[in-house]
C-alpha cells in the first residue's frame, strides 16, 4: 500500500495523528454515549471498506448485551455460507460485561476482558475497529483510551448534538461542551501531557437529508464552529437511505453488493451510497494498512463458504 500517510492536524489542540507504531494495529474506537447514532452500522462498513482494500481487520463489540455488531458479523458469515460465496471477514470478537459484584473488582476484571480481547487484535491486524455501547459504561471509557481514532457518528439532528454541546437557541453559539465533549478534551490533554500517543477525533455526521433543509444548515454551521472550540475534526457524512437497514440481516455492507451477481442488487443509488461511505474512510485519514510479509497469509479471513447445494 502506497506511503504517502500525512498525519492530520487535530484543530484547537496542538496534537497531530501519529503514525502507525510499526506491528500494532490502528485501533478505530466508535464512541457516542447517545444511543442509534449509527455506531454499530458504521462500524462494519469501514471495516469492510478497509478489507476491501486488502487490509487485515479485527472488530470488537463492547455493546454485548445489544450485540448488534456481533449479530451482523454472525449474519454475514451465515449469509456466506448459505450462497456459497467468500466475504471478507474481520477477526470478531465481543467483550462482555463483568458479573463481578463489588465494583472495583468488576471495574478489573473488564479492563482484563478489554485487554485480553485487544492485545491479540492489536498484534494480528491492520486496523482494530471498536464498536462502544450507546451510554457511559466503564468498559466503554476504558476503550476511549485505546483510541488512535476516535469517530463520533451524530445524527443530523441538535437532540444529538446536545451530546457534543449546549447551543444556544437564538444565536446557535455555543454556551458550553457537554459532559461527553469535555472527557475527551481532558482525555486527550492528559495523553498530550504524559507523551502518550494522539487521539485523531473525528464526528461524523449521520443520516444526512437529502434535503437542504435549514436544520441540515444550521447543524453544519454550528459543527464546524464546536470542531473548533473542542478540537475534533469533520469527517464526510451518510446520508439517510433505507438500504442501511435492509443490510443489516444479510450482514452485507454497501461495499459488498455487486452489478447482476446475485443477493440485492446494486442501484445507482447505492453506487452514491458506496462513494459516501469510501469518502468516509478517506477522510478518517487512517495510517496505510502494514505491507504483509511474503509469508503472511490471506490479509483477513473469509467465511468459509459451504458448498454451493447440489441440484
Ligand atoms: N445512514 C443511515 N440511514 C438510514 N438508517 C440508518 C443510517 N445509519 C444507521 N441507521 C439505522 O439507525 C439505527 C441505529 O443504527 P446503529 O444500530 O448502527 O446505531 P448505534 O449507534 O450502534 O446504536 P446503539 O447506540 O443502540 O448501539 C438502525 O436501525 C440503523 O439501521
Ligand atoms: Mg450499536
Amino acid at each position: 500500500m502506497s506511503s504517502g500517510f500525512q498525519p492530520a492536524p487535530n484543530p484547537s489542540i496542538a496534537q497531530t495523528q501519529a503514525a502507525r507504531t510499526p506491528g500494532r494495529g490502528h485501533v478505530l474506537v466508535i464512541g457516542n454515549e447517545k444511543g442509534g447514532s449509527g455506531k454499530s452500522t458504521t462500524a462494519l462498513h469501514i471495516a469492510v471498506s478497509l478489507m476491501s482494500d486488502g487490509a487485515r481487520v479485527a472488530t470488537l463489540d463492547l455493546d454485548a448485551r445489544q450485540g448488534t455488531l456481533s449479530r451482523y458479523v454472525e449474519n454475514r458469515a451465515a449469509y456466506a455460507a448459505r450462497k456459497g460465496i467468500d466475504l471478507p471477514m474481520p477477526l470478531h470478537a465481543a467483550v462482555t460485561l463483568s458479573t463481578l459484584n463489588d465494583r472495583k473488582e468488576a471495574e478489573a476484571d473488564e479492563r482484563n476482558r478489554l485487554e485480553a480481547a485487544l492485545e491479540p487484535a492489536v498484534a494480528a491486524t491492520d486496523f482494530v475497529i471498536v464498536d462502544t455501547p450507546g451510554s457511559d459504561t466503564h468498559l466503554s471509557r476504558l476503550a476511549h483510551t485505546w483510541a488512535d481514532t476516535l469517530l463520533t457518528p451524530l445524527n443530523d439532528s441538535f437532540i444529538d448534538l446536545d451530546l457534543l454541546a449546549r447551543v444556544d437557541p437564538d444565536t446557535l453559539k455555543i454556551v458550553r461542551p457537554s459532559i461527553y465533549a469535555e472527557a475527551l478534551w481532558k482525555q486527550r490533554q492528559l495523553r498530550a501531557v504524559q507523551g502518550g500517543r494522539p487521539v485523531d477525533w473525528i464526528v461524523m455526521r449521520n443520516r444526512l437529508s437529502s434535503l437542504a433543509a435549514r436544520n441540515k444548515r444550521d447543524m453544519g454551521t454550528v459543527i464546524e464552529a464546536l470542531a473548533k472550540r473542542i478540537g475534533f475534526r469533520v469527517a464526510a457524512g451518510l446520508s439517510e437511505r433505507v438500504i442501511y437497514k435492509e443490510l443489516f440481516l444479510t450482514g452485507l455492507t454497501l461495499l459488498d453488493l455487486k452489478r447482476g451477481k446475485g443477493g440485492p442488487s446494486l442501484t445507482m443509488s447505492h453506487v452514491a451510497a458506496r462513494q459516501e461511505v469510501r469518502d468516509l474512510v478517506a477522510s478518517l485519514n487512517l495510517p496505510p494498512a502494514a505491507e504483509p510479509a511474503p509469508s503472511d497469509g490471506p490479509a483477513t479471513g473469509t467465511a468459509t463458504p459451504a458448498p454451493p447445494p447440489a441440484g
